[in-house]
């Protein structure tokens, strides 16, 4: 049986986009492909390279290009498209040619503090400044909105009143290296 392609997509500095490489590297049905990334100096794309997977750089204009990325994609024959960190809204073209197989983590437990401009410390910030009392992680799949697609799995944790925001990231953080490449694996065992 032919593996399950992944091909991750990251603009930052790629901790989740190492966890799932290290996580599939021995797989016997999934086999990460290729990471790509819209930041030029992106550490993703040395971390990637350093572990053996190829890492490509494409500018923001490229990435919006439905037709380019849905041709790249093809040709390298993926199946899966995981957004680790990634912050370019996805082309509806792509979403048209792989929906259901684009998958995308949350630093927050949507659909609270998701959309345009919601992503690393300004999700921490804003959950600290409502006082809320949990956070957590939202592992979902990709429609035409910013984090408005089908949830998979939500992880919880706990928000204390003193917690600082580099606090709270290490708990998210922690609740996303523990969880995402578990619910990734999950996923595409169930679905294919
Ligand atoms: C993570 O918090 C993820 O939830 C969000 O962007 C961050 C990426 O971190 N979408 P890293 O680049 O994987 O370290």
């Amino acid at each position: 049986m032919n593996k399950q392609r992944i091909a991750i997509f990251a603009s930052g500095t790629g901790s989740n986009a190492v966890r799932l490489i290290n996580h599939f590297e021995e797989h016997p049905t999934i086999d990460v492909a290729f990471v790509l990334s819209n930041k030029k100096d992106a550490k993703v794309l040395s971390s990637s390279a350093e572990l053996g997977v190829t890492a490509w750089y494409h500018s923001n204009q490229v990435v919006s290009n439905g037709d380019f990325l849905v041709g790249l994609l093809e040709e390298n024959k993926i199946d899966w498209i995981i957004l680790a960190g990634y912050l370019r809204l996805i082309p509806s073209k792509l979403i048209e040619s792989y929906e259901g197989k684009i998958i995308n983590l949350h630093p927050s437990l949507l659909p609270k503090y998701g959309g345009k401009g919601m992503y690393g410390r300004n999700v921490h910030e804003a959950v600290l400044a409502n006082e809320e009392k949990e956070s957590g992680i939202s592992v979902h799949f990709v429609n035409e909105r910013f984090d408005e697609g089908a949830m998979i799995a939500q992880f919880f944790c706990q928000v204390q009143s003193t917690d600082k925001i580099e606090d709270l990231e290490g708990k998210i953080r922690l609740l996303e290296h523990t969880y995402f490449p578990i619910v990734v694996e999950h996923t595409i065992l169930n679905k294919h």
